[in-house]
This record gives structure tokens, C-alpha cells and sequence, in this order.
């Protein structure tokens, strides 16, 4: 028995084949009762079967294991479930006859509270709170709910079945096969369905309404809402159809299962879960109202229809080998799901807003704390934080730069071989490689391990001298410190225009290119001869400029020469740079000058997170110099905010409606008196009529924020009148905007107020880490307020991956040594497995802050900088 014990991996000499199961939940007392009976084929002589199971209660009596060709089923000497390891290990008196056989094991558990396994949400129904019953099994909680092989590599067939009271809608991964209702109970079985991993299997008994749609071959689309709220299901619908006809074509396989089913659940941990035919996602994420949704919002319903749908192929047909192997289900799904967005949607220019996720993952792997892409897994329990930017955002950039580098065509190509080799079976990373490989000629699989094995990224500095340019690679990191690493890099690069193009890799640690052999003729040797890496961003690098190069980008940018992509990455490196200390922040911001007539909204967006940053780590670094930079922020936005004005155009770009929105809120946050009035005025009003003109779900973040300028424990009111609207709406994006704004006062005594509520019954425990971004005054406030409360924090969502934002959201805003000392004392009895990861990069960011605020202290120039800035208006 002892053998069996933490192993990361169950043995393998019994496969499951097919899973027939039954569950019979009882929505009144939170529990369940349940049977299972597993076709198995033993492969090795063995007394043991060992399988997952926690959290239930199993029968001990009832286990039996009925070989093929046997009428005797053979009970087992000891039954075991071990918690700690979360196995179930039966043991034989007798060597199990090889071949195939049927394991039988009644169990009951409980609907717990905690958004995983079997579990409970809430919803109400004429007033009256009541249960609904839900299931979330990525990525290793099915064995809550049933007995199994609880790997993605043991797939299986699952056949069905639910005993659930008879007014309820009951659904799972296949279409009815057959209802008997006897009274006020319905036994309901669905289709077997094709084999598949068991963290895809799902099922949800509750009240819904639903709306329908088909695809041009008959695939039935269904998405289920709220009872009453089926209308705002409309436009993930649409999304859905598009986007499955759409990778039929792409994925050259159609979709495999005769229905797709898409469910909002109003308590749900991640954003969505791509259960094979049955998709179930956060109501923010897949309704949209015409009255309550702003555009940010209808654009998150679209991405994240097309994520989940795209595992549909990439996951679900394809399955990862091994939890390793995540980033291929995430990345690739992250990738695809702007590929289809952009299909939908092309003015949204979603491969621009790409950047800004793009961006994440690079400021998370330009830490030492980083990990490389593939990990090592050796307990369920590490699993849940490798579902981060490195697997999701640092994975997708690298399909990008890889798709990018071989050309869409082949890559398309090669793609869809690799889906058909590998249909209905597991694979790794160099399985898809190879496939790359093979489909292009090119060396995939040397290039992309350097990027999947190794963790972190070059940054490429690049000088010129005598028409030559020098490369030079070495690991980017945020912290200034000098990093190991090698990487095959995909170099573009551009000269004085962007016909003027080049591609080749950078293998080794420098390299010299000639610009005159290159282009035929020498480059002029002025500010009109720019010269680009890294063209349109699609590389995943840093690139870092000589003096001379960088005056002349700046130079391009304010000519006009530069793409927004491009201009976007100019700025994203050189903040990046500037946070490592290898730039002055005078520097930074006399390039951010350059950006005065910017339009785009992607590169704007960067432009203002930026900004905040800079504002944050200057009221530590030079707090005299504060009201000056915010000034001079203030500047910067108002142009473009006054060209846009507070009301929507007839017939305006949707970049423009989210643009709004997140300028005017930038704008109230650096203190700028007549936005926030008028945010407050047009508040008023909402206020008097919640469905005024005055205030469209754009810009209701605006007034939120601006009005929570004002409050102080002695103008409560503001505050008081949006804790009024969250009350009475049942929308839960609008709830999600309040809950985002209400720490963003500057009153310390009110911040404690506004987190004491996010632990409180009026707050879905989902929902709680939207409240926990805290302005500047509020930081010291609110860790101490986590100290307080860690205990209960740590209970209430310690099982999950919602821990890691109370961590991270709290502790990264510092900016000194004695903070991090501190904060390293308070968790070093506390730490679990779930945070150890989050809370080492955390704190690691809180001293690359106390750096960079040391290194801004010491910049002379800046204050005339600065003080220029705050009074120039363009
Ligand atoms: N497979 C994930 C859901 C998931 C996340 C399960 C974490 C277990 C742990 C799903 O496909 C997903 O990636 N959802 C994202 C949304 C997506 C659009 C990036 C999420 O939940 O945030
Ligand atoms: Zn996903």
C-alpha cells in the first residue's frame, strides 16, 4: 500500500475504458449519493487497484471488482482512501486476471461551497434563495464527485445518468437520451459519450431558461441563462455558431459532438471551463445586455466564447498528455481565441489589443520567480498555479512568433495534421513541434525549446556603429540583475521604412549585421533613418537601443512613421527598461511626450497603465514631485478625452466607447476637478434614473471612481449611494464595476470599510477580488487588514486559485525593503503551497519598486522635467 503513496501519477496496471455513473444530488441538504461502474482493462498482474477518489464517503461494502467471462465478483480484502494523496486503493486477496473486468463502488459526498468538484450555487427564484447543482473538475477535482483515473491521459468513455427533482433542467456533456419522470423525481441518461478526460466531464441541475441556435450542419447551439435573462445570452449565441463553423474550416475537423451547450453559473471560480458539449462560464462572461454591458464587456464575451470553444478541438480532442503540458491547451486556445475574434470582429483590431496581455506575460517571466513553461508536476495540488501568465499569455505569444516565423499557411497546415494524428489521444509539446516541423521544413523543435524549457526572455540590445548594427542577447530582468539564458531569436527589423524589412534568427550571444549590404546603399546618418526590431511585436523580447537609435524611434514617432504596434512596443520596452533601472524616468517620460497625438486605443491603454505606475512609484520616490507628474498626466489624456467627449457617437468605433471610458476614469484618478465633476454630476443623475442617457455603461466606471474621489469619513454619501446601486441591481458586470471602484477612495477609513464589505454576505465570494485594487493611500490600510482577516481569507478561498489575488493585488504595490522583511515574516508560518509561488513573486516586485523609487530619487534632472511637462498643453 505504502508504494502507492505520493507518487505523482497513478500505476497503470488497470485502464479505465468506460465510466458509467449516477449521481443523485439533494439540492436541500447539499449532498449527494452516487454509483459508478468502471470497464477496465487490467494490463499487469496486480492485487491492487488504485484510483482517485476525495472528499467522498465510499461504500465500502458495496466494491466489487467482476472480471469478463466471471459470474463472481471478487470483493476486496481493504478498501482504503487515503486523503492526504487523494487515492482509493482496493486491495485483492487474489492476483486480478488480466483483461477486462468491471469495477463497481457506491459513494456519497457533499455540495460544498467552494466552486470545485460537486458543488453548490446559488441563485434566487421569486425572492426565495435556492441551490443549483454544478460541477467543475478542472484541474483535478472529479474525483470529488466520483471515483476515477483522474488524469487527462486516462481518457474514457462516459456514460451518464441524474436522478434530479422533475422541475429541474439537468444537463451533461450529451444530449437526453432518455427522461422518466415518476412524481416530483425524473431519472435522466445521456448519450455515452466519445472517449474523454475526466476533468472535461460536467454536469448542472437548476432552473434556467435557455435560447437556440444551429450551425450550417446542424450542430444545436444552446445557451442557458438565469430564468427571465435569456435575452442577454444573444450575442454569445452568435459568437458560438461563427465561431464553431469557423474552426471546422481551420481545424480541417469538424466539431465532434452532436450538441454544444454554453451555461452561466453565478458562482464560478475561473472565467469559463470548456467541458467537452457543455461550456460553463461566469455570467460576466457570457451575457451581454444592450442596457447594462459596456463594450469592454461585450469584448470579453466574445474572447472568452472563443477560448473555450477553441479547446473544444485544441483540449478536449487533443488532450495534453500530462498537466506539463498545459500551456499547449492554454496558450493555443489564448492564441486561437484572438484568431477567431479578429475574424468576427476586425475593427475591434484585436491582434493590437493582443499587446497588452502580451505585456503581462512578459512582466511576470521578467521575473526571477518566474518558471519556465513546461513544469514539472508532482502533486495535484501544484497544479491549479501553473494557470497563469506564463501558461496562458507567455504560451500564446509564442505561438504567435512561431506562426508568424513559418507563415500562416503552413502553420495551418501543419496544425490540422497534428489535430487529426493526435484526434481522440493525448500529446506533448514536441508532438506538436514535430508536426511544425514536418509541415515547414524548419527547425521547430530547436527553436521553441529554447523558449518552453527555459524560463524568462532575452532582451536584445542593438547599437549602431559604421553602418553596422551589434546584437547582443541576455535574459531580461526586471530587477536590473544580470540573468543566464540563450535563445534562438526570431529577428525583424526594419530601416528608415517598413518596406525596407529583414527576418533572421539571433542564435548566438552577439552578432554584427552589415545595414549597407542589406540594403544595397548606406543608411543616412539622421533622424529620418529609424531603425525597428521586433516589427509589429510579434517576437516575444525585450529590445533595448542605443542612444542614438532610441532619439531617432522618437523622432519616427512623433513623424508619424511608426506603426501602432510598433509605437506600442517602444513605450512597453523602454517602461520595462526603465522599472530595471537601465533607463532614466526623465527619459521615459520625455518619450511618453512623444505620444501627445496618440489615437490608438491599445497603445493608449499602455500609455495610461503606465502612467498610473509611474504616478504610484513617484508618490515613494519623490512625493514633492507627485502633483507635477500627475499634472503633467493630465495633460497628456485631456486632448484626446475632450475629442472624444463624454457621450457616445452615432455610429462610433467600438475602440472608441471602451476608450472613453478608461480615459475619462484616468483622468478622475490624477485628480483632474472637471472630469470628476462632471462624472459626479452625470452620477446624479443615474442616481435619479437608472436609465438616464448621461451615463451609458461606458463611462459608469468613471463616475464610480470620481465620485469615490470625494468621499471621507465625513462625505460618506457617495459611497453610501454606489453601495445603494449594487444592492439593487442583479447585474452582475455592474456589480463587478462597483465592486472594482470602491477602494479607489483616498480616505483610509473608508478603504477599511470597502474591503470589511467584499468579506461580507452581500458579496459573492467570486466576486471579491475585483474590490481589492486600493489607491495609493490605501495600501498600508489594506494589509493590514489582510493580516487581520487571513485566517478567514485563507479558509474561505485557500482551495482554490482566488487566494493568489489577495496576495498579489495587496503586497505588489510596495515599494521598500522593510515592507518585504516584513511581509516575509508574516507569511513564513503561513504559506501554503496554493500562495508560495504568488507571494515569492510579489515580493520580489515590492523590491525591483523600492529599487526603481531609489534610482528615481537620485535623478537630477527629473524635477525640470517634470515641472516642463506639467505646464505644457498641447
Ligand atoms: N480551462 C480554463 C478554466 C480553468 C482555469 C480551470 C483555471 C481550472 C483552473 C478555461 O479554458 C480558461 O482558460 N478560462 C479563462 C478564460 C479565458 C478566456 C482566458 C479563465 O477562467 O479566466
Ligand atoms: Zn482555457
Amino acid at each position: 500500500m505504502e508504494q502507492f503513496r505520493k507518487q505523482a501519477r497513478l500505476p497503470k496496471f488497470a485502464v479505465p475504458n468506460r465510466y458509467d455513473i449516477r449521481l443523485k444530488p439533494d439540492l436541500s441538504a447539499c449532498t449527494f449519493g452516487g454509483s459508478v461502474s468502471i470497464l477496465l482493462h487490467i494490463v499487469a498482474d496486480t492485487r491492487f487497484i488504485v484510483l482517485n477518489a476525495a472528499d467522498l464517503s465510499i461504500d465500502s461494502g458495496s466494491v466489487s471488482f467482476t472480471p469478463q467471462n466471471s459470474s463472481k465478483a471478487l470483493q476486496p480484502s481493504k478498501v482504503e482512501l487515503v486523503e492526504e494523496d487523494e487515492i482509493l486503493v482496493l486491495e485483492f486477496l487474489e492476483t486480478l486476471p488480466m483483461g477486462m473486468g468491471v469495477l463497481a463502488i457506491l459513494f456519497e459526498g457533499i455540495l460544498n461551497d467552494k466552486m470545485k468538484g460537486f458543488y453548490r450555487s446559488t441563485f434566487e427564484d421569486n425572492g426565495v434563495k435556492k441551490n443549483m447543482a454544478v460541477t467543475q473538475f478542472e484541474p483535478a477535482d472529479a474525483r470529488r464527485c466520483f471515483p476515477c483515473w483522474d488524469e487527462p491521459a486516462c481518457k474514457a468513455k462516459f456514460k451518464i445518468t441524474l436522478d434530479v427533482p422533475s422541475n429541474l433542467v439537468a444537463l451533461s456533456n450529451m444530449p437526453i437520451m432518455e427522461e422518466k419522470v415518476d412524481g416530483h423525481l425524473k431519472t435522466v441518461s445521456y448519450q455515452e459519450s466519445p472517449i474523454m478526460s475526466t476533468y472535461l466531464v460536467a454536469v448542472v441541475v437548476g432552473l434556467f431558461d435557455y435560447l437556440e441556435d444551429h450551425t450550417s450542419d446542424g450542430i444545436k447551439v444552446r445557451v442557458y441563462c438565469q430564468v427571465g435573462k435569456a435575452s442577454q445570452g444573444k450575442f454569445a449565441l452568435y459568437v458560438a455558431v461563427k465561431t464553431l463553423e469557423l474552426y471546422k474550416e481551420y481545424f480541417a475537423v469538424p466539431y465532434s459532438l452532436p450538441k454544444l451547450d454554453m451555461i452561466a453559473i453565478p458562482d464560478f471560480a475561473a472565467g469559463a471551463m470548456e467541458n467537452y458539449g457543455l461550456v460553463t462560464y461566469r455570467e460576466t462572461a457570457l451575457l451581454y445586455d444592450e442596457q447594462h454591458s459596456a463594450a469592454a464587456n461585450k469584448q470579453r464575451v466574445a474572447t472568452v466564447v472563443a477560448h473555450e470553444l477553441a479547446h473544444q478541438w485544441f483540449g478536449n480532442l487533443v488532450t495534453m498528455e500530462w498537466w506539463t503540458h498545459l500551456w499547449l491547451n492554454e496558450g493555443f486556445a489564448t492564441w486561437v481565441s484572438y484568431l477567431a475574434t479578429d475574424s468576427l470582429f476586425p475593427e475591434w483590431k484585436i491582434w493590437t489589443q493582443f499587446l497588452d496581455e502580451c505585456t503581462e506575460g512578459l512582466r511576470l517571466d521578467g521575473l526571477a520567480e518566474s518558471h519556465p513553461i513546461e513544469v514539472e508536476i508532482n502533486h495535484a495540488g501544484e497544479i491549479d498555479e501553473i494557470f497563469d501568465a506564463i501558461s496562458y499569455i507567455k504560451g500564446a505569444s509564442l505561438i504567435r512568433m512561431l506562426q508568424s516565423y513559418l507563415g500562416a499557411e503552413p502553420f495551418q497546415r501543419s496544425l490540422a495534421s497534428y489535430i487529426k494524428k493526435y484526434a481522440c489521444s493525448n500529446a506533448k509539446t514536441e508532438d506538436l513541434w514535430s508536426a511544425l516541423e514536418e509541415g515547414s521544413g524548419e527547425p521547430v523543435n530547436k527553436l521553441m525549446n529554447s523558449w518552453t524549457k527555459q524560463q524568462g526572455y532575452p532582451v536584445v540590445s542593438v547599437k549602431v556603429k559604421d553602418q553596422k548594427l551589434e546584437f547582443d542577447q541576455s535574459r531580461f530582468l526586471s530587477s536590473g540583475a544580470q540573468g543566464d539564458g540563450q535563445w534562438i531569436v526570431p529577428i525583424t527589423l526594419c530601416c528608415g521604412s517598413y518596406d525596407a524589412h529583414k527576418n533572421f534568427l539571433l542564435q548566438k550571444e552577439t552578432e554584427l549585421f552589415d545595414i549597407k549590404e542589406f540594403l544595397g546603399y548606406p543608411i543616412a546618418e539622421d533622424k529620418s533613418s529609424w531603425i525597428k526590431l521586433n516589427v509589429d511585436q510579434t517576437g516575444f523580447y525585450r529590445v533595448k537601443y542605443d542612444e542614438e537609435l532610441a532619439a531617432r524611434l522618437r523622432y519616427a514617432i512623433q513623424m508619424k512613421c511608426i506603426s501602432a504596434t510598433d509605437r506600442f512596443g517602444i513605450l512597453d520596452d523602454s517602461f520595462a527598461l526603465c522599472m530595471a533601472r537601465q533607463l532614466s524616468l526623465t527619459s521615459l517620460l520625455t518619450l511618453m511626450s512623444a505620444y501627445r497625438e496618440e489615437e490608438e486605443y491599445t497603445v493608449l491603454s499602455n500609455l495610461m497603465t503606465i502612467s498610473r505606475k509611474v504616478a504610484r512609484v513617484a508618490a515613494d520616490a519623490s512625493p514633492e514631485l507627485l502633483d507635477y507628474i500627475k499634472q503633467s498626466f493630465i495633460n497628456l489624456f485631456q486632448h484626446t478625452a475632450e475629442k472624444l467627449g463624454w457621450d457616445p457617437k452615432q455610429g462610433e468605433s467600438h475602440l472608441n466607447a471602451m476608450l472613453r471610458g478608461e480615459i475619462l476614469t484616468a483622468l478622475a484618478v490624477f485628480g483632474h476637478d472637471s472630469t470628476i465633476n462632471e462624472a459626479t454630476r452625470r452620477f446624479h443623475s443615474f442616481l435619479d434614473d437608472r436609465s438616464t442617457t448621461l451615463l451609458p455603461p461606458d463611462i459608469r466606471k468613471t463616475a464610480y471612481v470620481a465620485v469615490m474621489q470625494n468621499v471621507s469619513s465625513s462625505n460618506r454619501l457617495g459611497y453610501e449611494s454606489l453601495l445603494r446601486v449594487y444592492r439593487e441591481t442583479d447585474q452582475s458586470q455592474e456589480k463587478a464595476r462597483i465592486l472594482s471602484s470602491l477602494a479607489s477612495s483616498h480616505d483610509t477609513s473608508v478603504i477599511l470599510e470597502a474591503l470589511n464589505f467584499l468579506l461580507s454576505s452581500e458579496v459573492r465570494s467570486q466576486d471579491a477580488v475585483f474590490g481589492l485594487s486600493v489607491s495609493v493611500e490605501g495600501r498600508e490600510t489594506a494589509w493590514m487588514w489582510l493580516k487581520d482577516n487571513w485566517d478567514h481569507i485563507s479558509k474561505t478561498w485557500g482551495s482554490g486559485f482566488l487566494i493568489t489575488h489577495f496576495v498579489s493585488q495587496i503586497v505588489s504595490p510596495f515599494a521598500s525593503f522593510e515592507k518585504a522583511m516584513e511581509i516575509q515574516e508574516f507569511f513564513a508560518s503561513r504559506t501554503t503551497p496554493s500562495v508560495a509561488r504568488t507571494l515569492k513573486q510579489s515580493l520580489e516586485r515590492v523590491n525591483i519598486n523600492a529599487k526603481w523609487a531609489q534610482s528615481i530619487k537620485n535623478e537630477n534632472e527629473l524635477a525640470d522635467t517634470v515641472k516642463e511637462l506639467a505646464i505644457i498643453k498641447l
